[in-house]
This record gives C-alpha cells, structure tokens and sequence, in this order.
C-alpha cells in the first residue's frame, strides 16, 4: 500500500477506534482501559474493520543487505581469493577481545569442529536444554558423547540452572548453553555452577550475536563458542559460521577437524602440524563470499541490534500491560539482542481466554502473530534410539518449565527498522482483542 493511503487508512482506523472505544478509554490505567467488554467495536474476526491496515514487508525486512555488501562480493567476482578469511576471523575476534576465531561454512560446522576439540573420552556428557537445537548434538555423536537433558526457565527459555544441577552424572563433563531468541543464558551462574563441578562451559550464540550478560559479550563466557551467519541470524552472511576459542590447543584441534590447508600454518611446537594435508575428516572453511558479506554486517552488527531492541521496547513496553501478557526475560543486567521474533506469552487464566482463540482473533485483525511450539530433543527419534549413541540419552522425563512455554508461547515477526504507525496499529489491535476477551473467552 502506497505510504500516503496507508496513513490515512491507519488515522481512518484510528479515529473509529477512539470513537468506538470512547475517547475516554485513551490515558485510562492499563487494568481499567483493557478491562474486558468496554470495546464495543466489532472484532474482525466478527465481521468489524480489521485493526492492522499497514504492511509489515519493510519493517521486518532482513537481512539489510546494500551497496557495501554488493560492493564485496563483486570485488571478490572481480579478483577472487581467500584472504577475506583471515580479515573477518581477525575483525570478528578483536570485537570480541578473544584471541582467536575460525570461520566456516556454517554454524553446524563450527559446532562440529568446537566438539572435536573438546577431546572427552566417549560417553562424556553434555548438559543442555532439551528445548534447543539439534544442530550442535548431531555432530557430537561423531565423538561419542552424549546430551544430557535439562529444562528450560520457563521466563526466559533458557536453560535451568538449577535443574541442570538436578541431573549431574559422573559422566557429566560439559554444559552447552544456547542463547535462545536473543535473550542470553545467565553466564554468571552457569560458569560457577561448572567451576564447582569441573565442566566445561561451551556456548551455541547462534541467536544471540552481540548480546552481553554483566557487559561480558556472549561467546567469550564459555571455554569455546560457536555462532550461525545463515541469513535470518542476528549476523546473516547468507549462510556460514564461526567458532571462538580462549587457548591455542583448542582452537588448533578445532581447526585441524576441517581444515586440511591450515596445520602448517600453527608454531612449529604445535602437535597438529603434521596433519597437514589430511586433516581429521571434514573439509567446512566459509566460503569467501559469505567472509566478505559477514565483514561487512559485523561493522552494522551494534546499530542493528540497537534498531530492533527499540522496537521491540517500542512495541513491548505497552503489549506488557495487557492482562496475562509477558515477554520473554532478560535480566536487568544482560543486554539482549532480537532474533527472527519477538516472543510473548499468554496466561490463560489472566487473559481470560485460551491462546488458541486471541490469536486467531488477533490474526483476523490482520497481526501477523502466531502459536509458537517446540519440538523438545528429547521426543525426537534420533535421541530415542540407542544405535545412535554411545549410550541412550537418558529421558529427562517431565519437563515442567518446557511445557508451560510450550503451552503460553506466541510470536510476532522482529521489526528490523522504525515502523512506529505499524506498532501502533499492531497494540491497538491487540487491545482490541483484549477488550473483547470475555466474549473471546466464551467462545
Ligand atoms: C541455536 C542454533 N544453533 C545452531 C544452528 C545451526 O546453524 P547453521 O544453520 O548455520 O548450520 C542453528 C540454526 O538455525 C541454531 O538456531
């Protein structure tokens, strides 16, 4: 829709909602505003105007690709090489402040080659939320160990702390954690927890680049990292990936797994040199193309997750005031990042009507919001079956702080620039709705 048209659609909308509303609800608390039935504009799904006139294309558009990045790849088309490599590994560590950083083709590869490195002796343990990624599981049974699962907090889908130390084994030699959606896992403690009990702290930031907890960078908390560049990450170089280590031995075993060209390049006193040539199975060096595109964002990376932490505050800050409404936590002293969604949650009970329903209601008024659920590792057949594994992965059994995620959680596509007509139109919608939750409810 032309911007103009869109404008006045949205004033249109605007003013029929305070007419209908009574310019009374507008400076009301948020319980008396939202209090449910005072709305008597129809609801969309009932045949009454639909609240969302806006397209969100431009807003949610990603990645932001513009002349910088056309300009890399060409000049790579027009003189191609890999040293592009060294530099984004080189730029990528220094804004890390870690000495040392390889890059692959993508996150996958990076978790492969972090695991390989890790050298536990087969049946080695790994604490990690079952509500996660595969990604990084799958390769570790190359190497023989095995996830332990654990629940998540069901505030901010990461994992528990507490229900981590519930499950330690005396196979137990390592504790992943993954920062999910943005919103780091709480570093401080976990690195505590493992210091207690000798683990080894590894991080999947592959939703979190950037994100810091006590001002620490995630990927620096843990004793190695890896991070996904495929394009919907906060760090999108179409696709690809990159590993962080703090010591030598670990990044030169990581990079000798998939990196037959590089072992000559280590100190003569390196134990890998003479793997030159063979490597240990995996050839996963980043395409140049994906380095020169990844280079580039890395420069945007701060003023990008900046741009999408305030529309989410945007957009948030008034959502939150809605009965049974929350949003994902984050610590007051953790920075988080946006990744893909801006994820909420509804408690039923205080919203007075079933997920279900407001978003189908909120759908019909034209918020692009879904039901948001997870497929938990542990359900998954791979994880089920012994032949896969050293051992079985013990089932973690019920997992209380998954499942309430899984029954409350929803999501709303990540703004990625200024839209501040289209938020308002998306609260205003949601507003609507929850004016309407008795009615909804009964349905
Ligand atoms: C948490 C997490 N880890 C790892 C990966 C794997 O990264 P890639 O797709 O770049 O291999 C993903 C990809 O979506 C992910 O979400």
């Amino acid at each position: 829709m032309p911007r103009r048209k869109a404008d006045r659609a949205s004033q249109s909308t605007r003013r029929n909602f305070l007419k209908t509303t009574g310019a009374a609800a507008v400076g009301l608390s948020a319980g008396t505003r939202f209090a449910a039935g005072q709305n008597t504009e129809q609801l969309a799904l009932h045949g009454g105007p639909k609240a969302v006139t806006l397209s969100d294309e431009a807003a949610t558009r990603w990645p932001l690709y513009g002349k910088e990045e056309e300009e890399a790849v060409l000049a790579l088309v027009r003189n191609p090489g890999y040293g592009v490599i060294k530099e984004f590994e080189k730029e990528w560590a220094d804004f890390h402040g870690m000495p040392y950083a390889k890059a692959h083709f993508n996150g996958t590869s990076a978790l492969t080659s972090m695991m390989f490195a890790l050298d536990l002796p087969p049946g080695s343990e790994v604490l990690v939320a079952s509500y996660s990624t595969w990604f990084p599981l799958v390769p570790a049974r190359f190497f023989g160990l095995v996830p332990r699962f654990v629940d998540v907090d069901p505030r901010t889908i990461n994992i528990d702390v507490e229900d981590a130390k519930k499950r330690l084994t005396k196979n137990t030699r390592a504790i992943l954690a993954v920062h999910w959606y943005g919103v780091p896992c709480e570093m401080d403690r976990i690195v505590e927890f493992a210091k207690e009990h000798d683990l080894i702290v590894l991080e999947d930031c592959s939703h979190a680049h950037g994100a810091a907890v006590k001002g620490k960078l995630v990927g620096t908390w843990g004793r190695m990292s890896a991070f996904s560049l495929q394009m919907g990450k906060p760090l999108p170089a179409i696709e690809g990936g990159m590993a962080m280590y703090h010591t030598r031995e670990d990044f030169e075993r990581a990079t000798v797994y998939g990196n037959y060209d590089l072992p000559n390049t280590f100190p003569a006193d390196s134990p890998y040199r003479k793997y030159h040539g063979t490597a240990f199975g995996s050839k996963l060096r980043i395409h140049p193309m994906a380095a020169a595109l990844a280079r580039c964002q890395l420069k945007r990376l701060k003023e990008y997750n900046t741009a999408g932490v305030a529309q989410l505050r945007r957009l948030n800050d008034r959502l939150t005031q809605l009965p049974g409404l929350t949003e994902q936590y984050a610590r007051p002293d953790m920075d988080r990042v946006v990744y893909a969604n801006n994820l909420l949650f509804i408690d039923e009970a205080k919203a007075g009507m079933s997920r279900e329903a407001a978003v189908a209601a909120l759908r019909a008024e034209g918020v692009p919001v879904g039901v948001y659920k997870w497929v938990l590792l542990h359900t998954m057949p791979l994880f089920q079956e012994a032949k896969w594994w050293h051992h079985l992965p013990e089932n973690p059994g019920e997992l209380p702080g998954s499942n309430q995620v899984n029954k409350t959680l929803i999501k709303l596509p990540h703004l990625t620039r200024e839209a501040p007509e289209l938020v308002d139109q998306w609260v205003r919608a949601f507003e609507k709705v929850w004016a309407h939750r008795k009615q909804i409810g009964k349905a």
